[in-house]
């Protein structure tokens, strides 16, 4: 459920009409609704509400501050994958105490800056990042408390890119070497064994995966508990699917009862890291039809978003729905086109041989469900700045991120002197 739809023949978020934001801010824009955000976050927290647990928001979906703001007035914390996620989480008032840190590869001076600001918890993917951590925890004089990734080896049924649970992906520790390294983490000066962790994988259209690897962890959990490593958290990861076209994901209810099923009995708390889930459907792009064209089997619908604004299509094949901001008065024509952005590479659309309404050049098309890994995945490729932001509250909008300007482009470029002066 989300608060985009149709007025009389007009798309609105929430109480406002979308081409109203484009007059004042532009097109390609992402516009999100507070409304959805803070449904979704509810409701996916929900089943949730009689044991001790925390959602850190997986905030490589969507990192506006307004965003991470959000879900921290309603309790939740981040799951950040670099220094500069720790940044904005902390530049957004998030406490530290509700960050836990995941990604393979934690440089030393990323977790100093953790390690300082006393973040919940880091997710260890290996044992080598193991040692770095407790050199650099010992150094301070603290104790790092950590989680093992744990890579169950279980497969998500999802696109191989976004799949992270199998033995083949670079994710986590093997599940068989899970009990030796939590030992020897236990006898290490600067870590503190607390939690166990996995996540195997995003955008998952079924439970089974889920409960396969939730089940793991489980027995995982008791032999730890049996060899004296006090586990107090347990942290299931995301990857909640959202429905972008036919798929039918699980509920969120449904998805954390299942979860609770299996682990009310454990005396953890527990740690969810959605991201998809809770901001996908609740932020659209939208962009300007520029120009048509046809070539003698093809129809080509140029609008001005690309593949820097919103990269899913070209590189997963992923796909968006795509409407018009403002029906057709009449009856719908009907055209099977690609739509494709000004980027100067085949692989820019944002669909393919897609039967959508036939939009006029200067119409307004809304990409819809484009609110998680849209705008955090863009880029300034072809030197195209990168789009606003804009959320909405009920019939108020507010601009959350300008649009760059050409300055923005160059900024911190630097011509070396001679080069300069060298004709
Ligand atoms: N936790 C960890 C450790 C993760 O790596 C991820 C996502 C999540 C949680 C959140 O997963 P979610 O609930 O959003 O499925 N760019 C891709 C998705 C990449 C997901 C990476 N990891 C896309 O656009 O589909």
């Amino acid at each position: 459920m989300h608060h985009f739809s149709y007025k009389n023949g007009e798309l609105y978020c929430e109480q406002v009409p979308v081409r109203r934001i484009v007059e004042e801010f532009g097109t390609p824009i992402f516009i999100y609704s507070r409304g959805t955000l803070e449904r979704h976050f509810k409701i996916f927290e929900e089943p949730f509400s009689n044991v001790p647990h925390l959602i850190c928001f997986s905030m490589k979906a969507c990192s506006n501050l307004a965003i991470l703001r959000i879900f921290s007035n309603l309790g939740g914390g981040v799951d950040i994958v670099s220094g500069g996620e720790l940044f904005r989480a902390l530049r957004a008032g998030i406490s530290s105490q509700k960050i836990v840190y995941s990604g393979v590869g934690k440089k030393a001076a990323e977790m100093d800056l953790a390690l300082d600001a006393d973040i919940l918890m880091f997710n260890v993917e290996s044992e080598e990042e193991l040692q770095l951590l407790n050199q650099r925890a010992s150094a301070k004089g603290k104790k790092a408390r950590v989680a093992l990734r744990v890579n169950p080896n279980v497969d998500p049924l999802t696109h191989p890119y976004i799949s992270t649970g199998l033995k083949s992906n670079k994710f986590g520790v093997p599940i068989e070497q899970a009990l030796d390294i939590y030992m020897q983490a236990d006898r290490l000066e600067g870590i503190d064994p607390v939690g166990l962790d996995c996540h195997i994988g995003s955008q998952l259209t079924e439970l089974a995966p889920f409960l396969e690897a939730v089940s793991i962890l489980r027995k995982l959990l008791r032999k730890l508990r049996d060899g004296g490593v006090e586990i107090r958290y347990l942290d299931v990861g995301g990857g909640l699917g959202i429905p972008y076209d036919q798929e039918t994901p699980p509920a969120p209810g449904d998805y954390g009862a299942a979860v609770l099923d299996l682990v009310s009995d454990m005396s953890v708390s527990l740690i969810m890291e959605p991201g998809r889930v809770l901001v996908g459907n609740a932020g659209i792009m939208a962009t300007q039809v520029l120009y048509k064209k046809q070539s003698s089997d093809k129809n080509f619908v140029i609008v001005d978003a690309a593949m820097n604004d919103l990269m899913r299509p070209s590189l997963y094949k992923a796909y968006h729905s795509i409407i018009k901001v403002a029906k057709d008065d009449g009856p719908t024509r009907k055209i099977v086109a690609d739509v494709v952005g000004p980027i100067c590479e085949s692989g820019d659309f944002l669909a393919r041989s897609r039967e959508m309404d036939d939009p006029d050049p200067g119409e307004l098309l809304a990409v819809m469900s484009s609110g998680a890994y849209g705008f955090s995945m863009s880029s300034n490729y072809n030197s195209r700045p990168r789009s606003a932001e804009v959320l909405v509250d009920q019939s108020n909008y507010y601009l959350i991120r300008q649009r760059e300007n050409y300055e923005d482009l160059i900024r911190g470029e630097i011509i070396p002197g001679y080069i300069l002066e060298a004709k």
